[in-house]
């Protein structure tokens, strides 16, 4: 589905999140996708993002990472998804200063260790063969004092 979906008004694909406390604000064209976005907001509200760089594995149509670079002040968001499809389409879509996608396994992330202050990650780990290699990996991007946000 990440790949195949030719629609770029398709930016998620996850089951979304309601709750009568949680009244975002959002900006009118963010409305259709109001549900999924508060997933990631509730997930990725347990912190403070702000000046913080952040990775999304299993970025997917990008929803989620676009939401987090526009509204929550972080310096840099990149969004990391094993498909090139979807990944080509993140790029071509989305025109954010501070974001990025790039084509990348959960078990076997293309970066440093200690590259990123916070790893967040939606829905997307019931794909991966290993969730042992999945944390190692996480473990190993993150700085030694960074934060993992996870939903399953
Ligand atoms: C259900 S979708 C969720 C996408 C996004 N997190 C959202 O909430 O809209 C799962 C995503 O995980 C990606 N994925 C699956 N296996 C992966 C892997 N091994 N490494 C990185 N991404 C993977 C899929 O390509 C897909 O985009």
């Amino acid at each position: 589905m990440a790949s195949k979906a030719d629609d770029p008004n398709l930016r998620f694909m996850n089951y979304g999140y309601f709750s009568e406390k949680q009244a975002l604000t959002l900006n009118d064209e963010d409305e259709k996708d109001r549900y999924s976005i508060q997933l990631y907001h509730y997930v990725a509200s347990k912190i403070d993002l702000t000046g913080l760089k952040v990775l999304e594995v299993g970025s997917g149509r990008g929803g989620g990472s676009s939401y987090i670079s526009r509204y929550l002040n972080v310096k840099e968001m990149i969004g990391v998804d094993i498909s090139p499809t979807a990944v080509d389409l993140c790029n071509k879509i989305y025109n954010i200063n501070n974001l990025t996608f790039k084509v990348g396994d959960s078990e076997k992330l293309p970066f440093d260790r200690n590259t990123f202050d916070a790893v967040i990650n939606i829905e997307s780990s019931h794909c991966y063969s290993s969730m042992d290699n999945f944390l190692l990996e996480v473990k190993r991007v993150l700085k030694p004092e960074g934060t993992f946000l996870f939903m399953i």
